[in-house]
């Protein structure tokens, strides 16, 4: 596990993650029943862009760096509002001094009867996690493998809320295990929403993961991926991609007002705009 996120906190996949996530968590709050809200990979919560990892990769520069020098055009200031909150506070030159990750999002999101479910089986991470969070009982923070805490927690007993599923992909067989999860928590739970991150580097790999899911018959989902430019130097993430199952009626129409201002402002101006895709696979 050599994984740490503090590197990437704030890079472009992680605003479109985090922006969308925010979206979902939004939708869900809209109505009074409580929520639950389970986080596979949870990371340690914030991330300081001023440290050592951050600065670095840089790599926040291309994200929320550049999320925060544009001004976003009105119709969109509502969207973006509850994502944007969370991140901050800003520091003289106008940069934010920390990034949430996703506990710290949710944690803001969350009503005073929602719940969350938050594993990390990083031990100094899980610490972390727990200190930056603070007392609060809504949620419980637990030191174990994320595919076997989401085994066991699955139904939620509100019976509502969101799994997100954002692995460090070190493994090589993450792509299956991911497969082999979702079948299993959705035939548990089949009308949760689950929102699953993977890298676009390989595409062989990424064409076979959703190949396997498509075979596996799961709830509707929407496939949402950013694409950087391709023709850069350094590509490395050449991409960004989200599947959600079970998303909510508003996201895709949320993501199609969201996706091109994210194209049109994240990454180096030098270079050319990222674009993006989104497609729904209805069963
Ligand atoms: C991509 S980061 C998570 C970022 C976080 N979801 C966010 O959006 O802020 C992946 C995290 O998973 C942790 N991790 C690695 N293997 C794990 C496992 N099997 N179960 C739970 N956590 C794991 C790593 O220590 C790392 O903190």
């Amino acid at each position: 596990m050599n994984y740490r996120h503090a590197f990437h906190a704030g890079n472009f996949a992680d605003v479109v993650k985090h922006l969308l996530l925010s979206r979902i968590l939004v939708y869900l709050g809209r109505k009074p029943a409580p929520f639950r809200y389970i986080d596979t990979h949870a990371g340690i919560g914030r991330y300081d862009l001023g440290g050592p990892e951050a600065s670095r990769t840089g790599e926040w520069q291309g994200g929320i760096g550049r999320l925060l020098r544009v001004p976003p055009p009105l119709s969109l200031r509502d969207l973006l509002d509850p994502y944007l909150k969370a991140v901050g506070p800003a520091g003289p030159d106008g940069h934010p001094l920390d990034y949430p990750g996703s506990p710290v999002l949710a944690q803001r999101l969350l009503r005073r009867d929602d719940r969350m479910l938050l594993a990390e089986l990083h031990p100094e991470d899980a610490a972390t996690l727990r200190s930056t969070l603070g007392r609060d009982k809504r949620l419980k923070v637990v030191e174990r493998d994320g595919y076997q805490v989401l085994a066991a927690a699955l139904p939620p007993p509100e019976r509502r809320g969101v799994v997100l599923i954002d692995p460090p992909f070190e493994e090589r067989d993450e792509f299956p295990r991911l497969v082999a999860a979702l079948k299993s928590a959705c035939r548990k739970w089949a009308t949760g929403t689950y929102v699953i991150w993977h890298p676009i580097k390989d595409d062989a790999a990424v064409s076979a993961f959703h190949h396997a899911l498509s075979e596996a018959a799961l709830p509707p989902s929407c496939r949402i991926d950013l694409f950087r430019d391709e023709t850069s130097a350094d590509p490395g993430l050449r991409g960004s991609g989200l599947l959600v199952i079970n998303p909510p009626y508003v996201l895709a129409e949320e993501a199609g007002l969201l996706l091109p201002f994210l194209c049109s402002t994240l990454g180096d101006p030098a270079e050319t705009p990222f674009r993006w895709t989104l497609y729904n696979r209805d069963t």
